[in-house]
Parts: C-alpha cells; structure tokens; sequence
C-alpha cells in the first residue's frame, strides 16, 4: 500500500492508499479528486490528467519522457514538476506522494 496525497486546487486535501500497479489518475478518480477528468482515459492523449508532483515524488519520479513529455507541453500552466497521472505507476517507493492539482482544472 503506497499512502498518496492530493491537495485540489481549493486547498482540500484527500488522503489516497494507493495499490502498486495502480496508476496515479485511477487513484484520484476512485478517490473523487476534483479536477482530473481523464477524458482519454489514460492514453497519454488529452492531458486533463495534469498534476505537480512535489515532496517524495520528486526524488523518485523520473522525469517524463516520450509522449507524456510532448503532451505536457500542451497543458496549461506546465512546471518542471508537471506530470500527466495516467502515466505513472504507483510503486512502493512513491508512499508519501503529494500531488496538486493545477488551478486551470477545476
Ligand atoms: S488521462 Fe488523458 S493524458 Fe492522462
């Protein structure tokens, strides 16, 4: 179990206990997180999945490459901790995640 949290853009802060496997954007979705709609769900294709990372994630999440690095230059508001969530596999070394999302996606 990987303890991941999320903090909306209002300032609310939803606790998650992830699965290893599990990806990012099905945590925040089961979870009711605001503002991660996943249109694509989960293709690497619409970016409505954008987060920054910051605490553990940062030391452990390589940064993104391929795919996800082009579609991030599409979000609005990208950040050196910007992330697409679809495409990051919860693994045990994540637990202690923090994740925000993005005051463009309410
Ligand atoms: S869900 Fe569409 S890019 Fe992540």
């Amino acid at each position: 179990m990987t303890k991941v949290t999320f903090i909306e853009n209002n300032g609310n802060r939803i606790e998650a206990i992830a699965e290893v496997g599990q990806s990012l954007m099905q945590v925040a979705v089961n979870s009711g997180v605001s503002g991660i709609s996943a249109e694509c769900g989960g293709a690497c294709a619409c970016g409505t999945c954008h987060c920054y990372v910051v605490g553990n994630g940062l030391v452990t999440l390589p940064t993104p490459d391929g795919d996800e690095a082009d579609m991030i230059e599409f979000v609005i508001d990208p950040k050196a901790n910007s992330r697409l969530s679809c495409q990051i596999a919860i693994t045990p070394d994540l637990d202690g995640l923090i994740v925000h999302i993005p005051a463009s996606q309410t």
